[in-house]
């Protein structure tokens, strides 16, 4: 088969890297990839925005799949124009997609479908949102509906912290129509879980449990991240606890969904906080989580591509998934300064002799073909383990031996779990 992933990120670096291992495929195409990626599929340079020159692109080549991974494409509506054309697309449509791209369509929808979430109210309206807050206890959580780049949250600890939000967000614009309207929510505490499941419109498969760490430094300190680094599984979770999880939330969501005319097919991502009344949802995407993503696939046994197929074709149910039985970790190493401004252009050396997988985010191929820095998320380094800790220990050996001028790793990732208890093997 020949197949494009459309994407730049870690999250297309493993994407590839699991389809570069199936027998099934034969060429691999990336748009428009990264120095990382180079090594494994042929980069082709057009942005993941560019949706009408992605689907000509895959018209005039023939592709047998795209599998399209960021969100922006999938908002945008490119698995539908690629499915128009007459190419086969992993990915949702436009209008199952929108459980990302507009959290106010989620909070209604977990609201209709009794989906368990944090309280809140929408407004279109500023003065009206003000005045709303005057009544509300603090801490409370304030969010725009469209997609920000992850940064359109802000959990205010005063009235006056909630009201300078909500007027950067609606009278200044700061994140343009993505604060169009607002959400503000009750704030819910309990540690976060990244459940991300295979869906094929009727039916979810979840994959293993992950956890994610936001925040730029050690202890959960500084600005909210992309992602600084991911652990595998991400909570002790025993088998009813999968229940009903899947049974509160997964299996309701897919359902509300078809209900509503969106069937899901791809991979949803569910952001769940471990409340003392039990999970709830904190927010969908539409996607693979970046960088939990680099943590899962390395443990999926089952061929990536007959389960893309299964999800396509809505015949999840007839496959079987298998993972192996092992924990996993990755650490983010980031360019110093990020997730603010940051100097590109520098030298990485170690990748190659580090002696673990090391997914790549932020590189590119410099004049001489070195692998040099070109974003905030520079890589990531992978390894698994019978524990968690065998993982984590063996991840950080890894970045130990990788440098580049003024990188950044967070020293903690997956060593801040006791908050949930002992963590299975
Ligand atoms: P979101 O983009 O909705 O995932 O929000 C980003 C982060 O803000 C989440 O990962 C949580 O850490 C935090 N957050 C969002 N909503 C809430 C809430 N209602 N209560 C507490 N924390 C929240
Ligand atoms: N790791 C969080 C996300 O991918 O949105």
């Amino acid at each position: 088969m020949k197949v494009l992933v459309v994407g730049s990120g870690g999250r297309e670096h493993v994407i590839c890297w699991k389809l570069s291992k199936s027998s099934r495929v034969d060429e691999l195409y990336c748009a428009p990839g990264n120095g990382g990626i180079a090594s494994i599929a042929t980069c082709v340079p057009i942005k993941v925005t560019e949706v009408d020159k992605l689907v000509e692109y895959a018209k005039d080549q023939a592709f047998d799949l795209v599998f399209v991974a960021p969100e922006d494409p999938l908002a945008l509506g490119l698995v539908d124009k690629l499915e128009e054309a007459g190419i086969r697309a992993f990915g949702p449509y436009a209008s199952a997609a929108i459980i990302e791209s507009s959290k106010a369509f989620s909070k209604d929808l977990m609201r209709k479908y009794n989906i368990p979430t944090a309280k809140y109210e929408l407004f279109d309206d500023e003065a009206k949102a003000l005045e709303y807050l005057d009544s509300q206890p603090m801490p409370i959580v304030i969010k725009c509906d469209g997609l920000a780049l992850g940064k359109g949250v802000i959990i205010a600890q005063t009235l006056e912290e909630a009201k300078d939000a909500v007027k950067s967000m609606m009278g200044d614009k700061a994140f343009g129509d993505a604060g169009n309207t607002i959400v503000i929510e009750e704030c819910m505490t309990g540690p976060e879980l990244t459940i991300l499941a295979f869906a094929d419109g009727n039916v979810a498969v979840p994959m293993i449990s992950s956890r994610d760490h936001k925040r730029v430094y050690d202890h959960d300190e500084g600005l909210n991240t992309g992602g600084m680094g991911a652990v595998t599984p991400g909570a002790d979770l025993d088998t009813d606890d999968i229940a009903s999880i899947q049974n509160k939330i997964i299996q309701p969501t897919i359902e509300a969904l078809k209900a509503e005319g969106r069937p899901f097919k791809g991979v949803i991502y569910f952001g769940l906080m471990l409340t003392p009344e039990g999970a709830k949802v904190v927010e969908y995407n539409c996607r693979f989580g970046d960088p939990e993503v680099q943590a899962i696939l390395p443990l999926l046994e089952t061929d990536l591509m007959d389960i893309i197929d299964a999800v396509i074709d809505g015949k999840l149910s007839d496959i079987e998934i298998k993972w192996k039985n092992k924990c996993s970790c990755v650490v983010v190493m980031a360019s110093g300064g990020y997730p603010k401004s940051y100097q590109k252009g520098y030298k990485i050396s170690g990748i190659d002799t580090c002696g673990k997988l090391v997914f790549q985010a932020g590189t590119a191929l410099d004049a001489d073909g070195d692998i040099v820095t070109s974003g905030g998320r520079v890589l990531c380094v992978y390894d698994e383990g019978d524990t968690l800790d065998e993982a984590i220990d063996g991840a950080y050996e890894g970045v130990k031996k990788i440098s580049f001028t003024d990188a950044h790793y967070r020293t903690d990732i997956g060593r801040t779990l006791g908050d949930i208890g002992h963590i299975k093997a």
